[in-house]
């Protein structure tokens, strides 16, 4: 089966579909289905993007860290992560040898600094195609507050790591921003080879016969469905401004939702919190968008930012 492909930046995916950090483990490309056949062949995603790496290894948040609402989930999982050197020595080997797509490294710093010192380390890996540059997380220089939330801080940010690479550069952005354009044009003007949005919103569950908050940190990211009329503005004020392509995510659970998202103005889709429902949702929708394109003779790229 060939899918729809699509590009971004310098990268070619073979899939316009890909899965979204944080979000989709190694281990869905083991599960079957009755059949016994893979539940999700890995050729049907453009490409694979890790779980966000920090420079330090992180424990994460402690538990309940996952708390699932009416319309999507909430979480704070704290960037649980194995570190930059982890990650080099034990989760890249098996990142090469299990993954026959482009693999995106997603990671983060607390400093501009410290960026520059993990994309540097990581550039020489031929096994990465690309990194997913998380500007979600606070900022030690600015007093904790978000990378993404100011378009200067993104600027230096941007301009600093891709004077380092020459691979694709996503700057991922955050949606808890006033000014989704402004963020977009920052990383765009600093040299980012395209955009991702959006990352989780701000979100809280409470119990009220309790009161007590669902998640140990109380407040945490929401994702899901209930956030796809969110995504989808602000991927539509973001391509408005932007001449990079942009990869899409926010509540798409379905091919028609991603179809939506192209219209707003991606080149490409992220499935995230649909895998935790059904690990083969990427997959129904890399194969619904061809079928839609085939019966309908045409090719995602004659829709991208075509909402009327
Ligand atoms: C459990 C969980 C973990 C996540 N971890 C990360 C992460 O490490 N890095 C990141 O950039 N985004 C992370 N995200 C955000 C997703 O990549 C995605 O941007 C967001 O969930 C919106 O897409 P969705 O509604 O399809 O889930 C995480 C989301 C969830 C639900």
């Amino acid at each position: 089966m060939r899918y729809i492909e699509s590009a971004l930046g310098r990268l070619k995916l073979a899939s316009c579909v890909t899965v979204a950090s944080g979000t989709f483990g190694l281990e869905y490309f083991r599960l079957r289905d009755a059949a016994g056949e893979p539940l999700l062949p890995q050729e049907s995603l453009g490409a694979y993007v890790s779980k966000t790496i920090t420079y330090e290894p992180k424990a994460g948040n402690p538990s309940p860290r996952l708390c699932e609402t009416e319309c999507g989930l909430l979480n704070s999982i704290g960037l649980q992560n194995p570190g930059l050197k982890g990650f080099l020595q034990n989760d890249l080997p098996v990142l090469k040898e299990t993954l026959h797509i482009p693999l995106i490294v997603s990671f983060s710093g607390s400093s501009t600094d410290e960026f520059c010192e993990m994309i540097t380390a990581m550039e020489p890996y031929q096994e990465i195609a690309g990194f997913e540059v998380n500007v979600s997380c606070p900022n030690v220089e600015k007093e904790g507050i978000a990378f993404g939330a100011d378009p200067e801080v993104i600027h230096k940010l941007v301009s600093r790591l891709a004077a380092i690479t020459d691979k694709e550069l996503i700057v991922k952005l955050s949606p808890n921003v006033t000014d989704i354009a402004q963020m977009a044009l920052a990383a765009q003007e600093a040299g980012a080879s395209s955009l991702a949005l959006i990352n989780t919103l701000w979100g809280m569950a409470i119990d009220w016969k309790t009161g007590k908050a669902m998640l140990s940190k109380k407040v945490g990211g929401y994702s899901g469905r209930g956030v796809k009329p969110v995504a989808l503005a602000l991927v539509y004020k973001a391509a408005q401004v932007a001449k990079i392509p942009i990869l899409a995510m926010g509540g798409i659970h379905t091919w028609q939702d991603a179809l939506e998202f192209i219209y707003a103005g991606a080149s490409a889709v992220a499935v995230g919190t649909a895998n935790f429902i059904d690990p083969g949702a990427p997959v129904k929708i890399a194969k619904g968008l061809h079928d839609y394109c085939k019966a309908n003779d045409i090719h995602i790229r004659d829709l991208i930012a075509k909402v009327k």
